[in-house]
């Protein structure tokens, strides 16, 4: 569904409790005019008086955010790292569980003179719930570890070395993992426990996917390349373009990248899930969602961004 008017005014036409996942890229305070191209009038102004101006624009909203997510639903409130200060403060008052996420604009070139240029935007990753929705997401790999890793090399390829058992800061107390495994006259007893289950040794050596040192050592896991989906993902995105240097043309002067939205609906929401943006720009949370089949709502004033998200939306 997309829609034109107030995000205030439409939220009040949703049900309590029927998204699984909202996107919030309001205005950011910034005191600017943003136009798509100097002589284009697609955009938008974010000019306000004084912050108890924006906070009287932001607030409502959330509010209303809130009462629309379900129980197990995220909310993601993006602002430039300038700009944070009030977003946070509000997320805070409203969300009991908040986390930044820092989102470096890879590549983002610098041709500033007098100031630092500005590359981080933050998203605050924001619930009620500590059992929310949640689907890991992967990163590449830091260049350097993926270089220096993977040194071995069996029949099904190169491979890095997994831990199989603790250290002595996190001996176990679990019976179970002190075991013992034996083969050829060789016994491993690690003294402060394996990380699995017997079963699970035995069926990784079975399969092959156990390192066994030439000479004294423990026992590793095989953690093959072309196997790695790339590193569980951080709280630092850095491996997201933005739109200037990325590859999404750019129709909307604030519009954010495709690779940023699918990261958040894909880790947030299942299948068939419901997404909001209520102040959707050029509507990338739509293609995000559209992309990955999720069902999306979205909402702006501005009648030129909802001819744009439109036209987005059908070509897709
Ligand atoms: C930062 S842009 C969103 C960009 C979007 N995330 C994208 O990828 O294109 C903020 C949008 O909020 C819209 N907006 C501002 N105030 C609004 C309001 N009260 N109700 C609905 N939309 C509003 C503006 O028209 C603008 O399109």
């Amino acid at each position: 569904m997309i829609k034109e008017g107030d995000a205030l005014k439409l939220l009040k036409e949703l049900d309590d409790s029927s998204t699984n996942c909202v996107y919030f890229d309001p205005p950011f305070n910034t005191g600017r005019v943003f136009r798509l191209a100097s002589n284009s009038e697609i955009g938008f102004n974010d000019v306000w008086e004084t912050d108890n101006d924006y906070v009287n624009l932001i607030e409502p909203v959330l509010v209303e955010l809130k009462r629309v997510m379900k129980k197990d639903a995220s909310l993601f409130f993006h602002i430039s790292a300038a700009e944070m200060f009030i977003p946070e403060m509000l997320c805070r008052k409203h969300f009991k569980n908040v986390q930044p996420i820092f989102w470096k604009k890879s590549r983002s070139k610098n041709n500033i003179k007098k100031k630092l240029g500005a590359t981080i935007d933050v998203v605050f990753w924001c619930c009620d719930n500590n059992n929310r929705k949640f689907n890991m997401v992967y990163q590449p790999l830091d260049a350097y570890y993926a270089e220096n890793s993977y040194k071995n090399e069996d029949e099904r390829g190169f491979y890095a070395l997994g831990h199989l058992v603790n250290d002595r800061t996190r001996k176990t107390t679990n019976l179970k993992r002190l075991y013992s495994y034996t083969k050829d006259d060789r016994t491993w007893q690690p003294e402060n426990g394996w990380r699995l289950s017997e079963e699970d040794l035995l069926s990784l050596i079975e399969d092959n996917r156990v390192h066994f040192p030439k000479g004294k050592g423990n026992l590793y896991r095989k953690i093959y390349k072309h196997e790695s989906k790339g590193k569980p993902a951080t709280d630092l995105w850095d491996d997201i373009h933005s739109i200037a240097q990325g590859g999404d043309s750019r129709v909307y002067p604030t519009q954010k990248p495709l690779g940023l939205l699918e990261r958040i609906v894909e880790m947030t929401t299942d299948e068939g899930d419901l997404v909001l943006d209520p102040m959707a720009g050029a509507g990338t949370t739509g293609l995000a969602a559209k992309n990955l089949n999720r069902q999306y709502i979205l909402f702006d004033n501005n009648p030129d961004a909802i001819a744009i998200m439109k036209k987005r939306l059908e070509q897709t």
